[in-house]
This record gives structure tokens, C-alpha cells and sequence, in this order.
């Protein structure tokens, strides 16, 4: 018996959690796995009603769930920053949810904004560390306020961190058996202590996989080759911040926010599956969101928990409906509504 806490949270949020929720009867159904949910409020709105985030004792109460579900945090009423840092990164870190896993696959040519690209060109994985570098939050001001302030963001990488962040992308490699390629994306010619570190790192554990292929790149040539050769691409290792900023580019090559979907892994704890678009305020109520994002990520979710048959199986779901039924992947231009497209993706499972 799973038990899976859920988050709806923010905007769009609970429409697509009820979708994804949706799949995840239908594939407990035909994969005969049992699971219960329970709901947690955590999010904007309890936050202006409350002025709380996240407790400590919410975070022990998690820790007892097989995952969490997650829909959006992010409220228009609320200042940007306290529901991103009080619950989302919360999680992250009190969790140890360490990895950040983003797939990229086109599933349609039709969706890919880059011109003459095929699902076969675009199919890697984003291995982001999700614990440590720009996002520890260290940092200081030196004369806030004054005309010679200094700001200060610091960049903290452990040995640890990024070893068990480079290990984990290594068995990934090995394991999802394509191309067996690794890339490091980094930035060794200018962040010289933290890239230095990754490096070294990097060429280590290289050494005791033998069968994967590895290889550099800047970040700042990783965007570029997102779109002029995505095809180079099977697992791609990196830090908290660039994986960041390369996985939003990443979600559009393949198809936009409404299909991207993300994976905060603690391998040996408690991890948090969610789409990765937002909680889209306007299109909140409306019943037009694309729920594929939501969905795709119960797949992962079911991949984390062992249910490789049902989460390969709704992964398959997802590209049928993408493929034969819609008609854009953007909130409205879908042809169906919100739950429409939940009731074809469970149907087609
Ligand atoms: C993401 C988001 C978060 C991040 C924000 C909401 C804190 O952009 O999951 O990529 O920066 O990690
Ligand atoms: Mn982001």
C-alpha cells in the first residue's frame, strides 16, 4: 500500500493534481497496486489565512508518506520569494530531496519549436543537484542601503553533495541504457573553486564506470546545443542553479510547461514528483490547463516507487493522447478541457 501525501497547493494546481490522481486509479487498477492519499492544504492561500509556510512537524508528518504529489506553489496575493523558500525549497532540503530529475522528450514533432526536430532528437534526462550551490542561501550584505553596497551569494559545493549528485547520474546513465553518454555541464573556465571541484569529482567516479561515455559542456554552449543539437544529448549532470535555468529551456523544446514534468529525489527517502509549469494564475478555475505535465509526473513517481510496468505504461498513455487527440499543448488550444484530457489518458491506460 502506497500512501501518497498530495499537495494540490496554488492556481492550477488541484485541477491538475485530480487528473494526475485520476491516472493513478486507473493504473493502480490495471497494475494491481493498492495506494491512499491524503491531502495537505500547504500553500498561498493558507499562508495568507495562517501566515504559515511549512512546520517542522509538518515535514516529520511527511517523512511517513511513500512520496508526495505535488500541483504548484506561487500566489499572486503573496510576495514572491516566501512560498518558493517556506514550502517548495523547504521540502528540498528537510527531505534531502538531492536530485532534481527533469526528462526532456518531445513526444510529437508538431510540439517542438525548433525547426526539424523528431522525437528521436529530443530525449535526454537534466540530473540538477537540488541541495546545495547558489540555492543554500548563503550570502550577506556589506553598507545595505548605501552607494557602496556589496551583495554577496555564495556558491556552496560539498565534496559529499556533488559526488552523490555525480554517482546517482552515473547509474541513471547505466540504467536507462541509450546512448550511455554523461555530459558535465558547468562552467570550469570562469567559476574556478566550484567547477574545479565538480571536475575533479566528475573524472573520479568516471573511473569506476567504464561503459558510460562522458563528456564536458559550458553551460552557456548547453543552451545553444539545446537547440541547435539536442540530439547530442542523453544524460546531462549539473548544478542547482544552471540546472535550473537549462531545464526551463529544456521543457520547451519538448513541447512547453504543460507537458514538463520533475522528480525531487531523496533515493532513499521520501521524494516529490510535480509538474514543473507553475500555478498559472489565469487559467486558474478554468478548466483549460494541460494536465500532461501532472501526469507525466505520476509516471515518474510510479518509476521512484518500483511500478516500472505502470509508469512506463502511462508515460505510453500520455504520447498516444498527445499524438492523436491534441491539438497544441497550451493552456485552452488543446481542443479538450482539463479533465477531458485526464478521462483519455486513463481511458487509453
Ligand atoms: C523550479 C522552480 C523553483 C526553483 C522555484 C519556484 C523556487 O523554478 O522548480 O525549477 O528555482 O528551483
Ligand atoms: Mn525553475
Amino acid at each position: 500500500m502506497y500512501k501518497i501525501a498530495v499537495i494540490p497547493g496554488d492556481g492550477t494546481g488541484p485541477e491538475v493534481v485530480a487528473e494526475g490522481l485520476k491516472v493513478l486509479k486507473a493504473a493502480s487498477e490495471k497494475f494491481n497496486f493498492k495506494f491512499e492519499t491524503k491531502a495537505f492544504d500547504f500553500g498561498g492561500e493558507r499562508y495568507l489565512k495562517t501566515g504559515k509556510t511549512l512546520e517542522d512537524a509538518d515535514i516529520e508528518e511527511l517523512k511517513k508518506y511513500s512520496a508526495i504529489y505535488l500541483g504548484a506553489i506561487g500566489h499572486p496575493d503573496v510576495k514572491p520569494g516566501i512560498l518558493e523558500t517556506g514550502i517548495l525549497l523547504k521540502l528540498r532540503f528537510a527531505l534531502d530531496q538531492y536530485i532534481n530529475l527533469r526528462p526532456v522528450r518531445l513526444y510529437d514533432e508538431r510540439f517542438c519549436p525548433v525547426k526539424d526536430k523528431l522525437p528521436k532528437d529530443v530525449d535526454f534526462v537534466v540530473v540538477r543537484e537540488n541541495s546545495e550551490g547558489l540555492y543554500k542561501g548563503m550570502g550577506e550584505f556589506k553598507d545595505k542601503g548605501t552607494k557602496d553596497e556589496v551583495a554577496l551569494q555564495i556558491s556552496y559545493n560539498t565534496r559529499i553533495g556533488v559526488e552523490r549528485c555525480i554517482r546517482y547520474a552515473f547509474d541513471y546513465c547505466r540504467a536507462r541504457n541509450k546512448r550511455k553518454t554523461l555530459a558535465l555541464c558547468g562552467k570550469t573556465n570562469v567559476l574556478t573553486y566550484a567547477w574545479d571541484l565538480w571536475e575533479r569529482t566528475f573524472n573520479e567516479v568516471a573511473k569506476e564506470y567504464t561503459d558510460i561515455k562522458t563528456e564536458y559542456a559550458h553551460v552557456d554552449a548547453t543552451t545553444m546545443w539545446f537547440v541547435k543539437n539536442p540530439e547530442w544529448f542523453d544524460v546531462i549532470v549539473t548544478d542547482n542553479m544552471f540546472g535550473d535555468i537549462i531545464t526551463d529551456l529544456g521543457a520547451m523544446i519538448q513541447g512547453g510547461m504543460g507537458i514538463a514534468a520533475g522528480g525531487n529525489i531523496n533515493p532513499k527517502g521520501v521524494s516529490m514528483f510535480e509538474p514543473i509549469g507553475g500555478s498559472a494564475p489565469k487559467y486558474t478555475g478554468k478548466n483549460v490547463i494541460n494536465p500532461l505535465a501532472a501526469i507525466c509526473a505520476v509516471s515518474m513517481m510510479l518509476a521512484q516507487l518500483g511500478e516500472a510496468k505502470a509508469a512506463e505504461s502511462v508515460e505510453n498513455s500520455v504520447i498516444k493522447v498527445v499524438r492523436e487527440n491534441l491539438k497544441t499543448l497550451g493552456a485552452g488550444k488543446m481542443g479538450y478541457s482539463t479533465e477531458e484530457v485526464g478521462d483519455l489518458v486513463a481511458r487509453s491506460l
